[in-house]
């Protein structure tokens, strides 16, 4: 197996496999997903939540952030790894360039990943022209919780479903790598992968995404509390959390997860 490439994603897509992410906050699950054969390793700021117990992403801090890259990134000798910008860490170019350097000079990461688009595409534009490779992230963007007043599906209504559209052609268009679509409708998501070139990375977005991604908490059913319906217990059943990440990888290479239970 040879080490991912931000190149390597995108002839993935036109290869029509299957990319695999996984989230990871320390060495020894990101040793675990990179001997599982996980291509794409995202130190997300979902660490907020399932490793700090907050009740959302807003506290991650950018130290946090690079902290919890640096683990990660000693953990992969294959796989891809990709960095939440913190809440705010996107307030204009120059903070999110500097939150870049850090998370890619100090914390290891071959991308970063921000929500949103709009002013976000200025921000976009101005990593990309540094070199700094980007992940856009639409649909549900848990930053924007207070303002959504939930973690529930966007773009079920059809002014919303195109106002999504048109900012993944705008992330796109603004230089954008990867794109990860967060509980949408499945529908919706295979309309964007199929009008983008770049690969859609889906969680809670149906099978027709280029890649699936899931916080790692999640697919081994360590998660207190209700299952996201999104998310599947790939240990149930399995002696390993290897094993477990393994049949993830393979599900989704071969489109049996998600299945239609796990969609909106
Ligand atoms: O923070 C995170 O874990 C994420 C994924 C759910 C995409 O952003
Ligand atoms: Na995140």
């Amino acid at each position: 197996r040879k080490p991912v490439t931000v190149p390597g994603l995108r002839a993935m897509k036109n290869e029509g496999r299957k990319i695999v992410m996984l989230t990871a906050y320390d060495a020894s699950f990101a040793t675990c997903a990179d001997m599982a054969g996980v291509d794409v390793v995202l130190v997300g700021d979902s660490l907020g939540m399932v490793v700090q117990g907050h009740a959302s992403t807003l506290p991650v801090t950018l130290d946090q952030a690079v902290y919890h890259s640096t683990l990660v990134s000693r953990g992969l000798s294959k796989a891809l790894l990709v960095a939440d910008l913190p809440f705010m860490a996107d307030r204009d170019p120059a903070f999110a360039l500097e939150a870049a350097r850090r998370l890619m000079a100090e914390g290891g990461a071959a991308m970063v990943k921000l929500e949103g688009a709009g002013h976000i595409c200025g921000v976009i534009e101005a990593l990309v022209e540094r070199n700094v490779p980007v992940c856009a992230h639409l649909g549900l963007t848990p930053q924007s919780v207070h303002r959504l007043g939930g973690y529930r599906v966007q773009g079920r209504e059809e002014a919303v479903a195109e106002q999504i559209l048109a900012d993944a052609h705008a992330v796109a268009a603004a230089g954008a790598q990867l794109l990860v679509l967060e509980a949408v409708p499945a529908a919706l998501a295979a309309r964007i992968t199929e009008e983008l070139d770049i690969p859609t990375i889906g969680i809670g977005a149906g099978a027709d995404t280029d890649g699936q991604v899931l916080v790692v908490y999640d697919m081994l059913g360590i998660t207190p509390g209700k299952r996201p319906k999104f998310s599947k217990d790939f240990l149930a059943g399995r002696g390993s959390v290897v094993e477990a990440m393994a049949a993830y990888a393979a599900d989704v290479r071969e489109g049996s997860f998600p299945a239609a239970e796990h969609q909106y």
